[in-house]
């Protein structure tokens, strides 16, 4: 069994994943799409990752979120070897370890808000009316504490991604997967979600790895992993890798005019 002290433990890389190779089959024709990712992430980084349409990136996300497995490499979360793990073992460290927060929100309509952020602590054994106060006490943060009792289609967009992100945290997991974050939200909303993840990333040390394809959301990381055609191409300080991006966008558009 697993102790929640692993997870939380300081000592060591908190993401690890070496030469990770992904291959979707069908009808026995493989169609490779990573061909051989290392990525190291320590406590409290926060990673932006870029990437045309179809270069792996939520392919990547869902490994690292152990949503789905490599065709071959390496994965360790919290120092354990997610290759090895039952999936009885994979679905309790996911639980305890990672937050998702999806572009749709993904919230169940049926239920209160509070009953939606309450849900991870449910799943994770916690009585109901201790799920509920720790649920309240994590909308608080998100500053929708007032709101608690609505509908999530009574919500703006906006409020709607804070419940969604108090959702993640509320079992405190030591890692945020956020895929496309603010796709669905206008710019105003988008600059307050990420002003939201850059203060837990501060604060607690929560660490982040976000999908997006705006510079302006990217500029929030620190690091910036640029993947293309299913390899890293730039793994670094955000600010240099969105310097590498428009230099290389320019080039690219100045070809096609010469074409
Ligand atoms: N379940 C799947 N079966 C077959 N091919 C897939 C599957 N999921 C993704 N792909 C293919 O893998 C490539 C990478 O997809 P994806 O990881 O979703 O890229 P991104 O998120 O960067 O747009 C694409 O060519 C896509 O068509
Ligand atoms: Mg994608």
């Amino acid at each position: 069994m697993m102790d929640s002290m692993i997870v939380h433990s300081a000592a060591g890389a908190l993401v690890e994943i070496t030469d990770v190779r992904k291959s979707y089959f069908s009808n026995r024709v493989e169609t490779p799409v990573l061909h051989g990712i290392n990525v190291t992430m320590q406590r409290g980084d926060f990673v932006a990752v870029m990437g045309q349409s179809g270069s792996g990136k939520s392919t990547l996300m869902n490994i690292l979120g152990c949503l789905d497995t490599p065709t071959s490499g390496a994965y360790r979360l919290a120092g354990v070897d997610v290759g090895a793990q039952s999936r009885a073992e994979l679905a309790t460290l996911r639980n305890r370890t990672i937050g998702f927060v999806f572009q749709s929100f993904n919230l169940l309509k049926r239920m209160s808000v509070l009953d939606n952020v309450a849900l991870p602590l449910i799943y994770a054994g916690v009585s109901r009316s201790a799920s509920r106060s720790r649920a309240q006490t994590q909308l608080d943060k998100v500053g929708l504490g007032e709101l608690a009792s609505r509908q999530p289609n009574q919500l703006s967009g906006g409020q709607q991604q804070r419940v969604a992100i108090a959702r993640a945290l509320v079992v405190d997991p030591p890692l945020i997967l956020a895929d496309e974050p603010t796709g669905n939200l206008d710019t105003r909303t988008s600059n307050d979600i990420m002003a939201l993840l850059n203060e837990l990333n501060r604060e607690r040390g929560q660490s982040i790895i976000l999908v997006t394809h705006e510079p302006d959301i990217a500029a929030h990381a620190k690091r910036l992993v640029r993947l293309k055609d299913g390899l890293v191409l730039y793994d670094g300080p955000a600010a240099e890798g969105l310097r590498q991006l428009r230099t290389d966008d320019n080039t690219a558009s100045a070809s096609e005019v010469s074409q």
